[in-house]
């Protein structure tokens, strides 16, 4: 009994530690890329996202996406601004996969937040994009 204890938490360490090397490159699967986003933006989408995005995003990544939130100080990995050309330049389905997978310290949001409630964020993200000068 003593030794399948033993196994058993061995056997955790060991998930846990593939769980992070894995994580650690934080690449899209070519096919999650190439998602078209089944909901344009209109006005009933981002008034929905927008809500969305004030609950669960903006306390790391701020209410303009900057990623200057409240609870950003206290994270080792700064959150990403999203009004960065870095992130607009990533595909629609690039950042839907990105909120539903996370990457610690950023959570995974597939079990929170229903496909069209991540979607709608998407689009949200877009509305933050830096206006060009
Ligand atoms: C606990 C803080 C936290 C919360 C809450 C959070 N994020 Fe993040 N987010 C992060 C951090 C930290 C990173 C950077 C992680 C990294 O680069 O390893 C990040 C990165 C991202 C990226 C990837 C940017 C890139 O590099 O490609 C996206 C997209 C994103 N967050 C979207 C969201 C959305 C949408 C929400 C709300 C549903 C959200 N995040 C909520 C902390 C958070």
């Amino acid at each position: 009994m003593k030794y399948l204890k033993i196994t058993f938490i061995l056997l955790c360490i060991n998930v846990s530690v593939n769980a992070q090397t894995k994580g650690s490159a934080w690449e899209p699967p070519k096919e999650a890329e190439n998602l078209k986003n089944p909901y344009p933006a209109d006005a009933a989408i981002l008034s929905e996202a927008k809500i969305n995005y004030n609950t669960y995003c903006t306390p790391c990544h701020g209410d303009k996406g900057k990623g200057d939130g409240v609870a950003a100080a206290g994270l080792t990995i700064k959150p990403a601004d999203h009004s960065s050309a870095l992130i607009q330049k990533k595909t629609d389905g690039a950042l839907y996969w990105e909120m539903s997978e996370g990457h610690n310290p950023m959570p995974a949001y597939k079990q929170t937040l229903t496909e069209k409630q991540r979607w709608e964020l998407v689009d949200y993200i877009r509305t933050l994009a830096k206006k060009p000068k």
